[in-house]
């Protein structure tokens, strides 16, 4: 099983979108996937999910809300997954595509967490450190290491406490970029912030007797929305995709094309653009590309 959790601080940059359309594309390759929502946008739930049934049958009881609260002890990691309907039939064979639904309120349980770090002294600070950051590790253990070939974890574009249980709990950090200035300048901030938590983590981690390290790896940045003219990104983009190449973080030889009303419906439908029988079979081969180098670099 691996864990992936997609990750940028900026905000819009295609995270949700690529998370759905590689989970979705996966599955329909045979491999069980599992998504888990992070985000109190709650924009992949709603990419799978109708808001009226998400209020119904989610919202109560069955998000990942309800693992991050304080009174977490009675409930399974488990009871917290369901099957997401209108991609069922776009999925045969062996695939799986399971959802972890994320809720709006999970905005607060950033600082209930924050409330929980420190301590009477190191020992203790460290101990609290561990714990608020390893709960999401502790879900995934409940799962067992066969139960799925892979976790995508779609993260909110911040580094809260809720995003760095995320990059605790994964092998690897996908990160999706859009080809310009800010999406960009970002990346190298956010791989000096990986390096200081895993540090931060490694140490408090060594305190206690039976925590184990973390290790997560940046598996790449994707370009997404990336505009085209003759077969290659137009040339205002090209300098920050050659920037980011020098960066020494893996980059993706594929990239996500631009079109806002392909990606925008979608959801709609809570079917991924991957899976459609849309007309534009160019837009569809590229995401598959991309997810074959993914498959590649991960999978295989
Ligand atoms: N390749 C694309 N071409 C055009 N529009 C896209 C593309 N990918 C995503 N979009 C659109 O851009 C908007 C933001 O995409 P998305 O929600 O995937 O980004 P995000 O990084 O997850 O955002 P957030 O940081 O808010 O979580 C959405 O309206 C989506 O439909
Ligand atoms: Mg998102």
């Amino acid at each position: 099983m691996k864990i992936i959790s997609v990750i940028n601080y900026k905000g819009g940059v295609g995270k949700t979108t690529l998370t759905a359309n590689l989970a979705g594309e996966l599955a329909c390759r045979g491999y069980k996937v599992l998504m888990i929502d992070l985000d109190p946008q709650a924009s992949l739930t709603f990419s799978f999910v109708k808001p009226n049934d998400w209020r119904k049958t989610l919202a109560p009881s069955k998000t990942i809300k309800n693992w991050f609260t304080p009174d977490k002890g009675t409930i399974k990691f488990n009871d917290l997954i369901f099957e997401p309907e209108a991609v069922k039939e776009h999925i045969s064979g062996d695939g799986l595509l399971h959802l972890i639904a994320s809720h709006l309120d999970l905005i607060n349980v950033d600082l209930e967490l924050a409330a929980q770090l420190g301590g009477a002294n190191l020992r203790q600070a460290k101990q609290n450190f561990i714990t608020t950051h390893s709960r999401l590790i502790e879900g995934i253990e409940q799962l067992g290491k066969n139960s799925y070939d892979l976790i995508l974890i779609d993260c909110p574009p911040n580094f809260n406490i809720v995003t760095k249980n995320a990059i605790a709990a994964g092998d690897y950090v996908l990160i999706p970029a859009k080809p310009d200035y800010l999406s960009t300048m970002g990346v190298d901030y956010l791989r000096k912030s990986l390096d200081r938590l895993v540090t931060d983590y490694n140490e408090c981690a060594t305190a206690g007797e039976d925590t184990e390290g973390i290790h997560p790896k940046v598996l790449g940045v994707v370009f997404t929305m990336v505009q085209f003219y003759r077969g290659v990104p137009i040339s205002a983009t090209r300098p920050f995709i050659a920037q980011t190449k020098k960066l020494q973080i893996p980059v993706f030889e594929s990239y996500i094309r631009e079109n806002k009303t392909l990606f925008a419906d979608a959801p709609l439908y809570g079917v991924p653009v991957v899976l459609t029988n849309s007309s534009r079979a160019d837009i569809v081969g590229e995401i598959e590309t991309f997810v074959d180098e993914f498959e590649h670099k991960v999978l295989l």
